[in-house]
């Protein structure tokens, strides 16, 4: 399954307004004073730029990703960080010797529930903190609304859930997965809602999009796809849509205490 740098490219504001904030301090504040974070399924690098401008000019990434074309946009992007080309499915392979923070955006509603299994494992040995941005939630809404929307949004979800390279997906779930697996490993776990709100102005985004919606509902069964990408193309220009999505915080409970004065009320 491939990513295009385009893709990544356009949805990356709407990814960047939509992080939540405290989070985002307090995983800054986590990975230390001398920060080493490992960004899985890194792309072009838009975990660094998101975190790069709250942590210590020391700071260093090691980025995992398994397609080389990324990767190097991502090193010419940040040339001090470090390209590991990897399958995420090598768990053992993970470069987390030093690590002070594990982090992803837009990639645990890829992941299985045996892959996040077997991850939280190696945190729990390594004691290491997990910041995972953007999950998709499941929830999508669109102004004004068309008598498609709830079976395109089922028919998206249940696409969400097929194997996109690790088994089975999370799709929708994965937020809420990964929050009851941390807490299950004994960590404490902080959770966002982070939603796209898409307007007139990101109307290249949302004709993307819907592209991309209406071909998973396709290949999901929903037979009025076509139909509907049509009609919400044509709405772009005057519409509104709200993308759900999650922020996870995971922290292991040894380290909880490095967040007082961050706020650890949220949850
Ligand atoms: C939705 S993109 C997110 C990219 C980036 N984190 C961002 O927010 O722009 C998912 C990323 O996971 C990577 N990926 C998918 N499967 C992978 C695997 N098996 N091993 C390593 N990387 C993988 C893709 O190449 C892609 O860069």
């Amino acid at each position: 399954m491939g990513f295009a740098p385009q893709w990544l490219a356009l949805r990356e504001p709407a990814d960047r307004a939509a992080r939540d904030t405290a989070l985002l301090a307090r995983a800054a504040h986590l990975a230390g004073p001398a920060p080493v974070i490992v960004d899985l399924g890194a792309g072009t690098g838009a975990s660094v730029r998101a975190l790069g401008g709250h942590l210590p000019d020391a700071a260093r990434w090691r980025l995992v990703d398994n397609d080389a074309a990324l990767l190097a946009l991502a090193v010419a992007n940040h040339p001090n960080a470090q390209a590991c080309q990897l399958d995420l499915n090598h768990l053992s392979d993970l470069p987390l010797d030093g690590a002070t923070l594990v982090s992803a955006s837009a990639l645990l509603d890829l992941l299985s529930e045996r892959w996040l299994r077997a991850f939280v494992d190696i945190l729990v040995r390594h004691q290491l903190p997990f910041y995972a941005v953007l999950s998709y939630d499941g929830v999508m809404h669109w102004q004004p609304e068309l008598p498609d929307d709830a079976g395109i949004t089922a028919a998206f979800n249940r696409d969400q859930c097929t194997d996109k390279g690790f088994g089975p997906a999370l799709g929708a779930a994965s937020g809420h997965i990964a929050r009851t697996l941390f807490e299950q490993a004994g960590y404490y776990v902080m959770l966002a809602q982070t939603p796209w709100v898409l307007t007139q102005q990101d109307a290249r985004l949302q004709a993307e999009l819907l592209d991309g919606i209406a071909g998973a509902a396709a290949r999901a069964g929903h037979g009025g796809a076509p139909a509907w990408n049509a009609a919400r193309q044509r709405l772009v220009s005057q519409g509104r849509c709200t993308v759900g999505h999650l922020d996870v915080l995971a922290v292991p409970t040894g380290r909880v205490a490095l967040l007082d004065g961050h706020g650890c009320g949220n949850g």
